[in-house]
């Protein structure tokens, strides 16, 4: 991946901020209850575990938390806010975990920042294997809502507008990489922010066809971390995976 497109080194300086104003802070406690009872008190892989925002939180519950992350610029961040959580530096589409896990999580639409095919399977591959046996992968994901973008292939919306932000995103469509080249424009007071990103959108059904081919099955999906039921008007979901054959 070009620098142009590295997430965390692009979004450290501001990611508390932008993940208050997103309310990203505010859903942390039921993201935490939900991804805690997979873990019985034991062991959890976050990946792209960022500064922290689940993961310490979740290590405060009592499960050992460990995390990988490709942005130096995160893991700082995640340092100075907690060492109870052991978190290494490697690119979460091919890793091999020393341990198994009860709980491997990729929340907050850290997934499709993996921006081909072919990472994405890795990246399913390698946290099946670094499941224990009776171990849960968790994903978060967006429902792609491409409709705009269809005839068009760009697109303008405003993520969020109050009495000190707007936030604005553009995105230009490529069909064929199923990606979305997007430049978030953040004004707040007197200043804007320019924050790019490249990411490789999946319906549900890709997710679990490649899940498949990683040795992992469907075992429950939801439409947010209250559990509320995944419907079609439902704009993200939450899947748990299972092994296969353990
Ligand atoms: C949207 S943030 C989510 C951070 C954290 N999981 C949270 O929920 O707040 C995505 C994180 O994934 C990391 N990341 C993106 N691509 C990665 C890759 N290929 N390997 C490892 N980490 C990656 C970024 O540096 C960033 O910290």
């Amino acid at each position: 991946m070009s620098d142009e497109f590295n997430y965390g080194e692009i979004y450290a300086p501001i990611y508390e901020e932008y993940t208050t104003v997103q309310g990203k802070v505010a859903e942390v406690d039921e993201t935490v209850a939900f991804l805690e009872r997979y873990c019985n008190g034991g062991s959890a892989l976050e990946l792209g575990i960022g500064d922290g925002r689940v993961a310490v939180p979740l290590s405060q519950t009592g499960v050992k938390v460990e995390g990988i992350d490709n942005s130096c610029s995160m893991l700082k961040l995640l340092a100075e806010r907690s060492d109870l959580i052991k978190a290494w530096q490697g690119d979460i589409a091919h890793f091999n975990s020393e341990r198994r896990y009860n709980l491997v999580y990729c929340v907050y639409f850290t997934f499709p920042l993996l921006s081909t095919r072919e990472a994405q399977i890795a990246c399913l591959r390698s946290a099946a294997e670094a499941l224990d046996d009776e171990g849960v992968l968790v994903i978060e994901l967006w429902v792609p809502g491409l409709n705009p973008l269809v005839g068009g292939q760009q697109t303008t919306n405003a993520r969020l507008v109050d009495h000190e932000n707007t936030i604005v995103n553009v995105s230009v469509h490529d069909p064929l990489n199923q990606n979305l080249i997007s430049t978030l424009l953040w004004f707040s007071g007197t200043s804007v922010r320019r924050l790019p990103q490249r990411v490789r959108y999946v319906y549900h059904q890709e997710l679990d066809t490649m899940a498949e081919c990683a040795g992992l099955e469907l075992a429950e999906r939801w439409g947010d971390w209250s559990r509320s039921a995944f419907t079609k008007r439902s704009e993200r979901h939450i899947s748990v995976y299972r092994r296969t054959s353990p």
